[in-house]
């Protein structure tokens, strides 16, 4: 065998060995009472956006697409979660201070504002970002209310 082949299979077993290393997945099924939405009357549109665009790495419910089963896209997918919740978690937002939870919303339209987030791949969803974006200063003004 020449080294090419030796260098290939050697990235093919490695490629197979850490698909056995999969992350634990970030997902309670449950909605719970501290969840944004339990607090605030946020328009249904509005939730759909948030868990559409938000949910996936600001809440203990991540819905999973087909590459975070194949690694390393699930390690990928684990530590954006791992950041996105120790940052804002919208399932947890009633454990939050007042005082905490009005920084969070300052820090929310300004990510919109400022396109950064959802980060990387998930800019593609670029409508639903622009859509939430307008709708996001009608849900700060609910939770004013
Ligand atoms: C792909 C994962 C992912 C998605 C989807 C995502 N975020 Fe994030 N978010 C992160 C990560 C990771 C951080 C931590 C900071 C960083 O690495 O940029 C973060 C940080 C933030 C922060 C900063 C929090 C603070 O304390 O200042 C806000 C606000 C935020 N995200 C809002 C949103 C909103 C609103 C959406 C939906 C439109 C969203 N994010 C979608 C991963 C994500």
């Amino acid at each position: 065998m020449n080294w090419k082949k030796k260098v290939l299979l050697g990235l093919l077993i490695g490629f197979i060995v850490i698909q056995f290393i999969q992350p634990a997945h970030n997902n309670n099924g449950q909605v719970l009472p501290t969840d944004i939405t339990k607090l605030y009357p946020v328009p249904d549109r509005v939730v759909d956006i948030l868990k559409n665009t938000c949910y996936d790495c600001h809440s203990n419910n991540t819905r999973y697409p087909w590459y975070s089963y194949i690694q390393p896209g699930g390690w990928w997918m684990a530590s954006h979660i791992k950041n996105g919740k120790a940052d804002l978690n919208f399932s947890e937002f009633g454990g939050y201070s007042i005082r905490k939870q009005q920084n969070k919303f300052r820090s929310i339209a300004k990510s919109l504002d400022e396109g950064t987030m959802p980060i990387g791949a998930y800019t593609i969803i670029h409508s639903l970002q622009n859509s939430l974006a307008l709708l996001l200063p009608k849900l700060i003004n609910c939770a004013a209310a």
